[in-house]
């Protein structure tokens, strides 16, 4: 039965030039006298490409404070520093530039700003995230739809953790996506990030909900949506329209839009958590080589039909033998990220067959993947990872 609640807020700006729009939206959403704004930003990207100027002009007669300098795979010294001079500079508001790891670390801070104790207290239990400053994200690359969503995920690099949270307070008061700020990414993150929102497609498609018929063929139109253009994207970065598809794309795929009427754990997510938690590995990579072999691993009579659906209606693949069109569907996922030059082996990447079984252990001691689309334990884990070698 097709029964869900769908929340959204997000005051989304989409489009060239929509950076315009910051001065009113911060003036909109920003609490106290609307003066306070703090920058939250990455290694640099920005003042090489232009957006960090176009930002600061567009906030002229604000008090502005940045923190700077966020990893990927966030780490949570550098939201300690944030909640800091949030504090300190008594914030009003938010302004996040960069993609998943500066805007989760935004919404941390964010938190952080009305929580008296440690932040990473929030990571262990989302039930202490209470008031949140206002948030408003400009998005530089297309991955993980943060943007629009109520999760932010951590790296603890004193107890090497890498964990997940989520409130509704987290999600973005507004949202600024502008497809040309995607333009300057290295081939490598297009790539990575086009995974990433195609693994969120996958993570919500491979469920065993019959009843949600729309909600699946909303997640095959953003995954085909992502087979089109991301070839299009790494051989002419500066295309409007590839940029602009996949862009809209990374909001969809992870906006609670395509989990209506879907439950269940996710099972690629929180295997590489762990591989980025121990390899500091980029997450969009670590799912494109994790997810083919999952899918191998988990295919079988029982889900054989889901395979089917989505070989026929994602790469038109049909035949009289469900196991072979099945196959020739897990064949042609991998064989795209593998045209898309992203390494698929984990070997490729640096990582040995050493630490397996504890990532496998870390990742059920961190999850429980009991109600994934095939329930997963620790020896499951530990051999699709060694398929990734
Ligand atoms: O730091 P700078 O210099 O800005 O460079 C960044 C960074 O090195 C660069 N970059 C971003 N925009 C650019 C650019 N370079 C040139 N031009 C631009 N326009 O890209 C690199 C990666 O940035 P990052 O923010 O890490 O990428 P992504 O958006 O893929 O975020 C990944 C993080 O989000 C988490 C991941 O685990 C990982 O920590 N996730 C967050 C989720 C969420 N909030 O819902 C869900 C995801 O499944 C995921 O777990
Ligand atoms: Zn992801």
């Amino acid at each position: 039965m097709l029964n869900f609640n769908y929340y959204v807020r997000t005051d989304l700006r989409f489009g060239e030039g929509q950076i315009r729009c910051l001065e009113e939206l911060v003036d909109k959403y920003a609490f106290g006298d609307k003066k306070n704004v703090l920058l939250v930003y990455g290694g640099g990207s920005i003042k090489k490409n232009g957006i960090y100027e176009s930002v600061i002009d567009n906030l002229k007669g604000k008090n502005v404070k940045e923190v700077s300098g966020v990893l990927p795979n966030p780490r949570i010294s550098k939201i300690r520093e944030g909640v800091n001079i949030a504090k300190e500079m008594k914030a009003d508001v938010i302004v996040a530039i960069g993609g998943g790891s500066v805007i989760d670390s935004a919404k941390m801070i964010a938190a952080g700003y009305y929580y008296d104790n440690d932040p990473w207290d929030m990571v262990l239990d989302a039930k202490k995230i209470k008031e949140v400053l206002p948030i408003v994200a400009i998005l530089t690359i297309a991955a993980t739809g943060s943007e629009m969503n109520k999760n932010a995920v951590v790296t603890n690099e004193e107890t090497g953790e890498k964990l997940g949270t989520s409130s509704k307070e987290f999600i973005p008061r507004a949202a600024i996506c502008d497809p040309t700020y995607l333009y300057s990414l290295p081939a490598s993150q297009t790539a990575a990030g086009t995974a990433d929102i195609m693994s969120h497609t996958f993570e919500q498609y491979f469920r065993k909900n019959e009843s949600a018929y729309l909600s699946n063929r909303i997640a095959e139109g953003v995954l085909k949506t992502c087979i089109h253009y991301l070839p299009i994207a790494l051989s002419n970065p500066t295309d409007y329209e590839a940029r602009a598809n996949l862009m809209w794309a990374s909001t969809v795929a992870l906006n609670s839009l395509i989990s209506c009427g879907m439950s269940g754990a996710w099972s690629c997510h929180p295997i590489e958590h762990e591989l980025s938690a121990f390899y500091d590995v980029t997450h969009g990579v670590g799912l494109a080589i994790i997810t083919p072999r999952w899918m191998r691993y988990v295919l079988n009579e029982e889900t054989v039909d889901k395979f089917v659906e989505y070989a026929k209606n994602v790469f038109g693949i049909t035949g009289d033998d469900k196991m072979s069109v099945a196959n020739a569907g897990i064949d042609a996922t991998e064989k795209f990220f593998l045209d898309c030059k992203i390494p698929m082996t984990l070997r490729e990447i640096g990582i040995d067959d050493s630490k397996l079984r504890e990532m496998a252990e870390a990742c059920v001691a961190h999850n429980n993947l009991s109600s994934a689309f095939v329930p997963l334990d620790v020896n499951d884990i530990e051999n699709i990872l060694k398929d990734c070698l």
